[in-house]
């Protein structure tokens, strides 16, 4: 299935794709659960064979989301950095173009009063940022693997951390939403609009179509 869309994406002229690793979680007691390294195989096993059908590695990236409460995807955090430093570390020898690390769960940043909290048992050191921990194993002299970042940036934010060379690119989803005017907005230095509809107002499904999604709206002309 995955090779078949990358194929596709490739004869479609795309430059490139991205592998979607969040979000999801099973219970496997096979070669692929269990240990770190079991756990992992399937994205690598996945990374390395698409990397063939694509031309190389540098054209796969690879978004992974290690605070995420989604789906049964939460635990603990001892067990979050020991997998996904084994998951970075590998995929940062394997080349790969580019890995998006999505800090949600990790309830920092313009939307952290719209975020669900963690329970006992998987709670994050205050002030986590999943960014700031792995970043170092993406960037360094002489990787070949670029870091882009999202969940719950606002610009000055990430202007800043390119700067300081922590990050190379960010990705904003939400806030195109309640933002109409998202690029305007960016490229005159006029602030974000707040979300004041509450937390799960992007996903749906409403009465009408455009509801919370075609309805917000532009500051700029
Ligand atoms: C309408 C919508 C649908 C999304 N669907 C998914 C999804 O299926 N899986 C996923 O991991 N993230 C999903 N996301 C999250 C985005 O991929 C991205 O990680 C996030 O929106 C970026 O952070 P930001 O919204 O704070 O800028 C979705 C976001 C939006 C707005």
């Amino acid at each position: 299935m995955y090779r078949r869309s990358v194929l596709l994406a490739k004869k479609a002229g795309f430059d490139g794709i991205e592998l979607s690793c969040s979000g999801h979680a099973n219970k496997r007691t096979d070669a692929y659960g269990g240990s770190v390294d079991n756990r992992c195989r399937f994205i690598l096993e996945l990374v390395d064979k698409v990397s063939k059908d694509f031309g190389g590695p540098e054209f796969i990236g690879v978004k992974i989301c290690p605070t995420d409460t989604l789906n049964d995807s939460m635990v603990t955090f001892d067990e979050m950095q020991e997998t996904y430093t084994y998951l970075i570390k590998a995929l940062v020898d394997r080349k790969v173009g580019f890995i998006t690390i999505c800090r949600r769960g990790a309830d920092i940043g313009i939307e952290t009063e719209l975020s669900s909290s963690r329970p006992e048992g998987f709670l994050l050191p205050p002030g986590y940022d999943p960014v700031l921990d792995f970043g170092g194993l993406i960037k360094f002299p002489g990787s070949t693997t670029v870091l882009m970042v999202n969940q719950d940036y606002g610009i000055e934010k990430a202007n800043q951390l390119v700067k300081e060379g922590k990050i190379d690119l960010l990705q904003i989803g939400r806030p195109f939403i309640y933002n109409p005017d998202l690029v305007t907005r960016i490229r005159k230095g006029v602030p974000f609009a707040k979300n004041d509809r509450g937390g799960s107002v992007y996903y749906g499904p409403y009465r009408t179509p455009d509801k919370n999604y075609n309805d917000w709206p532009s500051a700029t002309a």
